[in-house]
């Protein structure tokens, strides 16, 4: 079980002023911030960042919101990290998210959901390195 997870404020969420309210629920939850960059993706990086998706038929959409505006990009560090941020966060359609989860709070469709959290260690690491490179991840004594 991993200690690190990656996440975006995505763009509804920072054009609404939420980014502080988020932080704030994240740092509440026991996550440690030890990498954190606002960024605007351009359509290249977006199709790369989201090639996964590629097949689905949101991912022009997808990368349309996503280049939309700037976004908060993070490195999360807490036990378990990736299992308990996605319980932080909720489900992807804010409709089935918990009461008090991130999504809950400042999501506006299943597209504009807010934030995103990795799926899995796995996932983190490479997510991680889309955006940021070994010595912008800190560890708890600013150090890498
Ligand atoms: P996330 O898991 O962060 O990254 C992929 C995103 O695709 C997902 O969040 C959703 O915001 C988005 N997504 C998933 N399903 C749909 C859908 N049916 N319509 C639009 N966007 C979607």
């Amino acid at each position: 079980k991993g200690n690190y997870t990656f996440t975006i404020i995505k763009p509804c969420a920072v054009q609404s002023g939420h980014i502080g309210a988020i932080l704030g629920d994240i740092a509440d939850a026991g996550f440690r911030v030890a990498a954190l960059k606002f960024v605007r993706l351009n359509k290249k990086e977006a199709q790369e960042f989201y090639k996964i998706h590629e097949e689905r038929p949101f991912y022009g959409e997808l990368v349309d919101f996503m280049t939309s505006g700037p976004i908060v990009v993070a490195v999360l560090e807490k036990e378990g990290a990736v299992e308990g941020f996605r319980s932080l966060i909720g489900s992807t359609n804010p409709k089935e998210a918990a009461p008090d989860t991130i999504r809950a709070k400042y999501a506006e469709s299943i597209g504009r959901n807010a934030i995103h959290g990795s799926d899995s260690d796995d996932n983190a690491k490479i997510e991680a390195s889309f955006f940021f490179s070994r010595n912008e991840i800190f560890n708890s004594e600013g150090g890498f």
